[in-house]
């Protein structure tokens, strides 16, 4: 109840200010949820209706027989049920839940463990009218299905059935600093389901999960009903009030990998960049005397990812881009040099990172001179040299410059495949990556755009019927490793292919009836099947998980085109690359102020476009085949060169095509 009334505050202050096309968001208006309709009744219960309307008269439950009840969208916090008198004493209720309507049942929840599936709560109802509500750690980090399950031969009536929405403890749930519209109604719908996925990942610290089972049961373990696995998200695991994790249901924990997808996307949608800092601050902590960052932070046991690692050094320059904050980033800056220092440390003397750790993101045959990890290293060598320019530290310049330049050389000459236009994932295989290539084009380490095109056209050729392969990891589609695809389409200037890849891959995710319709999954087959190649246990797969939002910034960043480019976005590059879509709008946030874009195309060429970027600020403008000038609210004139200009004041600014 406490944090009922503590949240519902800032929910009502939301209604009333005005969120450019808020009708897409997916957030509840309020945290006190009643569910949208009845999925299924199992056995006699009358009235199983009324409990979807705030204040109904009751469902009355008689005998054995459960109800399922919808939300219509994922959603997650802390069952409570207001139960009348029941005709035996030793009556029960029980409460399961599911994210996907495939694992709907009245005996057990779908699953956060290895094997098996999550037990019910049970309510020992018989002892009394009032209201049943479990320990804070019983809260179902998501879940779009909850079934009521009366298990005796009693009569049991349910006043209310009510979800206290625990996700995005902090946030102000609707008043999105972000938005994003065009003439495309599915990618729409996508940008915002990414948002609201990462709405759910977000938790209050304190419900971290606290892995009952890790290490005890395994995928190997044949567990049947009626037994069921514990479950509890009450590990404290980070510091502060809310943090981001990698998937709202399980792991619950702090992914760095996951979170180069995640903190772009809340970055430019709900702007929560509090709890992108308390989920790095937790992995640097745990930073190892020799420089090494962890795989995932605590509870999860630990071990060495290369990958991960640099992930969590790309996660403090992605933050210090967004935020601005350079005290932050000063503080972090010596853990900073020694992750870099630790990373260099793999570089042998052909040039390239050696890596010995297999864990990634649970892709296989991550070893040797592999060319995912040293994509993700030249990228990080870049920002490196970027972020010592800017605090003045030129003490490692000239060695991170020159690593980086021979990697790109060496990398190029040892895993460059030109019969294929792809390359491969190290010298001993002749497997090309999704994940390696897209962050080749990420990374530059491409030495030429008609490379980089390449490469785009080469993964496109490979898509199947439900979206890009990831041949590293079996027969998956990675949404994660799909979220990097899409920056390299654009980055290859080939916006068409980037929304051909979110229409088909993230429309499936959304609107196939085994989804939620409202947030992404983790994973899933190349044949459609909800099967994520790493795990045998498929009610185990999250259906909210952050690292599968990439659409939500690619669409930003790259189809309305506000990228920032100094801190906080002092300065800018507005480059859109609108590919077949004829309006966009779109616009978030910074410490400095507003970024907004604006583009209406003509049956021909470009059409209208406008964008608005802070005062104090200074940015550059390319827009293909855009001619004439920008003017500014002031009436200054800057004719464009090849549709770029450069060096723009913030302001509002129109082409004015001549
Ligand atoms: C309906 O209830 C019966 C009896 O308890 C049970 O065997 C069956 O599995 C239930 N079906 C569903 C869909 O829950
Ligand atoms: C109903 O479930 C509760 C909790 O698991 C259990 O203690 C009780 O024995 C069950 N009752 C029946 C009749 O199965
Ligand atoms: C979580 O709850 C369980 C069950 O009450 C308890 O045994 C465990 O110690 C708790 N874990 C933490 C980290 O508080
Ligand atoms: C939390 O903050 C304390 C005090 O600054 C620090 O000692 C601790 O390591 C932090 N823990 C995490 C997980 O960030
Ligand atoms: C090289 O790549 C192949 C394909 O991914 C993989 O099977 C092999 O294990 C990799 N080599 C190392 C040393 O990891
Ligand atoms: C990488 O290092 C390991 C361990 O030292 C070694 O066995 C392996 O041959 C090296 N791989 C390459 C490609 O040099
Ligand atoms: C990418 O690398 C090429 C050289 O291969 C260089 O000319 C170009 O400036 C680089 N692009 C960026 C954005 O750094
Ligand atoms: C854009 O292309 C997609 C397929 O590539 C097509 O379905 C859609 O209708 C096109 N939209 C417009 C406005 O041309
Ligand atoms: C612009 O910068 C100047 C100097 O730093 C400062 O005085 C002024 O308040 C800033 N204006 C805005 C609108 O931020």
């Amino acid at each position: 109840m406490y944090f009922a009334s503590l949240l519902l505050a800032p929910v009502l202050a939301a209604a009333s200010s005005n969120i450019p096309y808020e009708q897409y968001i997916l957030a509840p208006k309020s945290r006190d949820l009643t569910p949208a309709s009845v999925y299924s009744v199992n056995g006699s219960v009358t009235g199983a209706r009324t409990l979807t309307q705030s204040s109904g008269s009751g469902a009355t439950f008689h005998g054995v027989s459960s109800v399922t009840y919808d939300f219509g969208k994922n959603v997650a916090g802390l069952v409570s049920l207001d139960v009348g008198s029941s005709s035996s004493s030793s009556a029960f209720l029980g409460i399961t839940f599911s994210e996907s309507n495939l694992y709907i049942s009245d005996q057990a929840s779908d699953a956060t463990a290895d094997a098996g599936l999550d037990a019910p709560l049970w309510f020992n109802v018989g002892k009394g009218a009032g209201k049943y509500t479990p320990d804070e750690k019983y809260l179902r980090g998501a879940f779009r299905y909850l079934t009521i399950v009366s298990n005796t031969t009693a009569t049991v009536p349910v006043k209310s059935l009510r979800v206290n929405f625990l996700a995005a403890p902090d946030q102000d749930l609707r008043a999105y600093t972000g938005y994003f519209h065009s003439d495309d109604e599915l990618v729409n719908k996508i940008w915002y389901a990414g948002a609201y996925t990462n709405q759910l990942c977000t938790i209050n610290p304190r419900h971290g999960n606290s892995l009952v089972h890790l290490g005890s049961i395994s995928s190997g373990d044949d567990i049947q009903l009626p037994e069921t696995n514990t479950w509890w998200n009450n590990y404290t695991i980070t510091n502060g009030t809310s943090t981001i994790t990698d998937g709202a249901k399980r792991d619950r924990l702090v992914w760095p990998g996951d979170m180069s997808i995640a903190l772009e996307s809340i970055a430019v949608s709900t702007g929560d960049l509090y709890s992108v800092r308390t989920a790095l601050e937790a992995l640097f902590v745990l930073q190892k005397a020799n420089g090494q960052l962890p795989y995932a932070g605590k509870p999860f046991v630990d071990i060495v990812s290369y990958t991960y690692h640099l992930h969590s050094l790309i996660g403090a320059t992605y933050l210090y881009r967004f935020s601005g904050d350079k005290d932050w980033l000063s503080s972090y800056w010596s853990q900073y040099k020694r992750g870099v220092e630790w990373a260099l440390s793999s570089v042998d003397d052909t040039g390239l990172a050696n890596v010995t750790s297999s864990a990634d993101w649970l892709r296989f045959g991550m070893g040797g001179h592999n060319i995912e990890a040293n994509a993700i290293l030249y990228f990080v060598l870049q920002d490196a040299q970027t972020l010592a320019a800017e605090l003045n530290d030129k003490t490692a310049l000239t060695d991170w410059s020159t690593t980086a330049t021979k990697l790109k050389l060496v990398a190029n000459q040892k895993l460059w495949d030109s019969s294929s236009g792809l390359y491969f994932d190290n010298e001993t295989t002749t497997m090309h990556p999704q994940d390696g290539n897209a962050w080749a084009i990420k990374a530059n380490l491409t030495q030429s755009t008609a490379q980089a095109i390449q490469i785009s056209n080469a993964l496109k050729a490979r898509w199947g019927k439900y979206g890009a392969p990831a041949p590293e990891a079996g027969k998956t589609v990675s949404p994660f490793i799909s979220g990097f695809e899409l920056q390299a389409h654009y980055l290859a200037n080939k916006p068409n292919s980037a929304l051909d890849l979110i229409r088909l891959q993230w429309g499936f995710m959304l609107n196939d009836p085994r989804m939620t319709q409202s947030t992404f999954i983790e994973g899933y087959s190349t044949d459609g099947s909800l099967h994520y190649a790493p795990y045998t246990n498929d009610p185990r797969v999250s259906h909210a998980h952050g690292w599968s939002t990439g659409p939500t910034y690619a669409l930003t960043a790259y189809t309305a085109g506000i990228q920032l480019t100094g801190a906080g976005g002092s300065s800018w590059i507005i480059a859109p690359q609108p590919g077949n879509l004829t309006f966009v709008d779109a616009g978030f946030e910074t410490v400095q102020g507003k970024f907004s874009t604006f583009y209406h195309g003509s049956g021909k060429g470009v059409g209208k476009f406008a964008f608005v970027t802070p005062p104090n600020t200074t940015g550059d403008f390319v827009l293909a085949g855009a001619k004439g000038s920008l003017v500014s609210e002031g009436g200054e004139r800057v004719k464009l060169v090849n549709g770029k200009a450069s060096g723009l004041k913030g302001g509002s600014w129109k082409l004015r095509s001549e």
